[in-house]
């Protein structure tokens, strides 16, 4: 297990729901952060969600000082190209394109020092496609963190084939700074984790399609006999049908049928029925 070590300065692009969340644990950790949004007003609203997230730490008692203190190191830039050249480590939280992300690493690493930490939290798409076109891909490698990034104890760290063993060092430090535990996996369609809870999501749903059990009931046998925190038709209710149905989409051409996306879950995505975002997915979810 590496020593721990907290950069001093992280550029994260992206303030989305994942680039807040990974600036706000590195902001908790005690790093200065930057955070790269598309736009000033997208920026604005990046700190804000940043600033709200903060508060609720507060109130948790999970600040060390008040939020403005935390917050004074933290800055909001609208475009990419502004990324501070003293970044130790830079994390893209863009959404999930290759091109867009592909393109953001290379400005990016063009403004930044040959030493600084490069690492896409990328859920599925290939490093060494993303690594394509950049000048030091061994400083390259994927550090997946999971939502709220926080409360959460795990970074799955993507080794792609030119990533070298100096990077992996540096982003296992990295997350073990965090209090989080690192997994190393290498570069493959959907990792360990995508790919895992994917399988395990669309059996679900087929099951659910073949009339074995309600949603509730299916649910319940992977919580309490399984001990999951969440069962596989919940959590997808969570994490977005849509989105589900496009790894599975790029997991079936990648690794077989065996992920092809089930029927049932097509025609829900096809009627909007997108989890919690859209108010229905496999269960209601009411308007909080
Ligand atoms: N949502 C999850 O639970 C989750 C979990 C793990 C990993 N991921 C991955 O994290 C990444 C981000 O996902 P998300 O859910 O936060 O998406 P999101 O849509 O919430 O955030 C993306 C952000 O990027 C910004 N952006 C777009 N183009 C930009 C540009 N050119 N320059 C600067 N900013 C730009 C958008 O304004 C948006 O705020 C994806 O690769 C996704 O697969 C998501």
């Amino acid at each position: 297990v590496n020593a721990p070590v907290l950069p001093h300065s992280v550029t994260v692009l992206g303030g989305g729901r994942m680039g807040s969340g990974i600036t706000h644990a590195f902001l908790l950790a005690g790093s200065q952060v930057t955070v790269a949004e598309a736009g000033a007003a997208a920026a604005a609203a990046a700190r804000n969600r940043i600033a709200r997230m903060m508060a609720e730490s507060a109130a948790r008692g999970a600040l060390v000082g008040t939020p403005d203190d935390v917050l004074a190191r933290l800055s909001a830039i609208p475009d990419l190209e502004s990324t501070p050249a003293d970044s130790e480590l830079v994390v893209e939280a863009l959404p999930e394109d290759v091109d867009l992300k592909r393109r953001a690493l290379c400005v990016v690493e063009a403004r930044v020092r040959p030493e600084t930490l490069l690492a896409t939290n990328t859920s599925a798409l290939s490093i060494d496609a993303m690594a394509a076109g950049m000048q030091r891909p061994n400083r390259f490698l994927g550090m997946h963190f999971f939502n709220p990034v926080p409360a959460s104890a795990l970074v799955e760290i993507v080794v792609g084939t030119r990533t070298g063993d100096a990077a992996l060092d540096a982003a296992h430090a990295v997350a073990v700074a965090l209090g989080k535990t690192p997994i190393v996996v290498r570069d493959s369609p959907g990792f360990a984790t995508s790919r895992l809870g994917l399988a395990l999501g669309l059996e679900a749903i087929r099951m659910l399609a073949d009339g074995v059990a309600e949603a509730e009931d299916i649910d319940r046998a992977m919580q309490l006999g399984y001990r999951h925190p969440v069962g596989p038709l919940r959590l997808t209710d969570l994490v977005g049908l849509d989105v589900r149905l496009a790894v599975a989409e790029d997991l079936a051409a990648r690794l077989g049928p065996r992920f092809d996306p089930p029927p049932l879950l097509r025609a829900k995505v096809r009627a909007g029925e997108l989890g919690r975002k859209s108010g229905r997915g496999f269960y209601d979810w009411p308007a909080s």
